[in-house]
């Protein structure tokens, strides 16, 4: 399986500020067959997406996007306008999303089988809160985010269109990465919890962990078992550190 690292720059960058980022990934790209994408906020995926110009194991993200083609929902973004904008990709179920815009599993659920129905890869992003985590939820956590993301979605299409961030929310951003212990034991649980919501395949599809990734933790993570890529927030905004990251192990 390929591995994919992903960026997440979140609320940070002007279109300018994207572009430079952009040049300075292509220029030092490692060139190590990894899958790079980076997921830039909405204004700036164009720029993106022409700086990448379809180069091989270069792909670009919306953070977000709106289960419908058009109409009145003020603020929103269709998959159709991502695409346009230059887009294979796209975040659904982002912490940030579910626990400071409030939403549910369901409403994950309908954006992940709606963007894949009009063509877009998916990276659901599913992971416990600190509170669920002591509280010996993880499982039941997982397993629901995991059963509700991918309700309307057939076992073929999560193969080849669907990738699964693990980002346990306590991690995020917050300096504290998850020990290699907690992710090994937390991706053989997902992949296990994949298997029952869309069978063998569950095999093909990449999971990869998130929350607090640098550089100087990269390889140890990237070397543990169910782990086939990053998704990187704040150690993704300077390129440098980007790339170190794609280089690792
Ligand atoms: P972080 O963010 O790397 O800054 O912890 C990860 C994410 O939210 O995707």
């Amino acid at each position: 399986m390929k591995t994919l690292i992903a960026a997440n720059w979140k609320m940070h960058k002007t279109r300018a500020e994207a572009r430079k980022t952009a040049e300075a990934v292509v220029a030092g790209l490692p060139g190590n067959g990894r899958s790079l994408i980076v997921f830039p906020p909405f204004t700036a995926i164009a720029d993106v997406a022409e700086v990448f110009a379809a180069r091989e194991g270069l792909a670009v993200g919306g953070q977000d996007v709106y289960p419908a083609e058009k109409g009145a929902f003020t603020g929103e973004i269709s998959p159709a306008m991502l695409r346009d904008a230059g887009a294979t990709w796209v975040l659904t179920g982002h912490s940030e999303r579910r626990h400071v815009l409030g939403e549910s599993d369901a409403f994950v659920g309908r954006k992940t089988a709606f963007a894949l129905s009009s063509g877009l890869n998916v990276m659901l992003c599913v992971g416990e809160t600190l509170e669920e985590r002591e509280a010996g939820q993880l499982e039941a956590v997982l397993r629901r985010q995991l059963r509700e993301g991918l309700a309307d979605v057939a076992a073929e299409t999560a193969a080849a269109h669907v990738a699964v961030a693990y980002e346990p929310v306590w991690a995020i951003g917050t300096g504290k990465v998850a020990g290699c212990a907690e992710v090994l034991e937390a991706h053989a649980l997902a992949r296990r919890l994949l298997r029952d919501v869309v069978g063998a395949v569950a095999d093909e599809i990449p999971l990869l962990y998130g929350g607090s990734v640098k550089p100087d933790n990269a390889a140890s993570l990237l070397a543990l078992d169910n782990v086939n890529g990053l998704l990187i927030g704040g150690a993704s905004l300077e390129a440098e550190s980007f790339l170190r990251i794609a280089e690792a192990g």
